[in-house]
């Protein structure tokens, strides 16, 4: 059996998988940090791929950006492949002014605008939050190796564009730490199926200022993120 958009058999995705949005991030990932790295899926160039980081046995799976996409290959990655801990690994956009650019952010619950969330829960409001064991262990990785993390709540939207001048000011009152497209509905769906997610993420930009990361504060930031996330495998 394989899944509808994931063409790996029952058993190629190990019971960790970090999940970029960028399908390239998974392929470059696999490429320059994996061991003995194979690729179970090219359908919609959405590349996912097995190997190892440290002898422990380690997947990483592209999820597009939003959360429809996301929530279609996290469904099939729990429904299809039985994965047990979902760990994105992505960037955001700050609406803090004490956030510097490349700072990286745990993810302890996520607020959005996702319809899911609602369908889901007959228009209540479901507080989706992180796995608190992936969290802690997370935050005691960063320690260890020195860097800093801020841990809070961020917001998954489905809107990127939208021209109100004022939408971020209510998140920032409320003290959302970041912007981002996804976390929601990963939290949401983990918690369904009982299994554990998280979100790592740096901060590309701030959307308040306008300002974006160089491409040197990028790289840097991208490897603290993912030198914590492979350390959770
Ligand atoms: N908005 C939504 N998602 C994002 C952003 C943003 O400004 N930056 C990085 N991911």
């Amino acid at each position: 059996m394989s899944g509808l958009h994931i063409e790996a058999k029952v058993g190629d995705i190990a019971e960790t998988v970090l999940l970029p949005g960028d399908p390239l991030r998974a392929k470059h990932v696999a490429e320059t940090m994996l061991e003995n790295a194979v690729c179970y899926n090219k359908i919609r160039g959405m590349y996912g791929f097995t190997g190892y980081y440290k002898g422990n046995r380690v997947s990483v799976q592209g999820t597009g950006m939003g959360m429809g996409s996301t929530a279609i290959y996290v469904n099939e990655l729990i429904s299809t492949f039985k994965v047990k801990n979902l760990i994105r690994v992505g960037t955001c956009g700050t609406i803090q002014e004490d956030i510097k650019l490349g700072q990286v952010l745990l993810a302890m619950s996520a607020s959005g605008d996702s319809d899911a969330n609602m369908m889901y829960f007959k228009g209540m409001h479901y507080a989706a939050t992180a796995d608190f064991d992936l969290l802690m262990k997370a935050y005691k990785i960063a320690n260890s190796l020195n860097i800093k993390t801020y841990q809070g709540s961020v917001f998954s939207t489905n809107t990127f564009y939208d021209d109100a001048p004022d939408r971020w000011n209510i998140w920032k009152k409320q003290g959302i730490l970041g912007v981002e497209m996804e976390s929601q509905i990963l939290f949401t769906l983990a918690k369904r199926f009982d299994v554990k997610a998280l979100s790592i993420l740096t901060v590309s930009d701030n959307i308040l200022t306008n300002e974006k990361s160089s491409s040197k504060e990028r790289e840097t930031s991208f490897n603290d993120m993912m030198k914590i996330a492979l350390e959770m495998a």
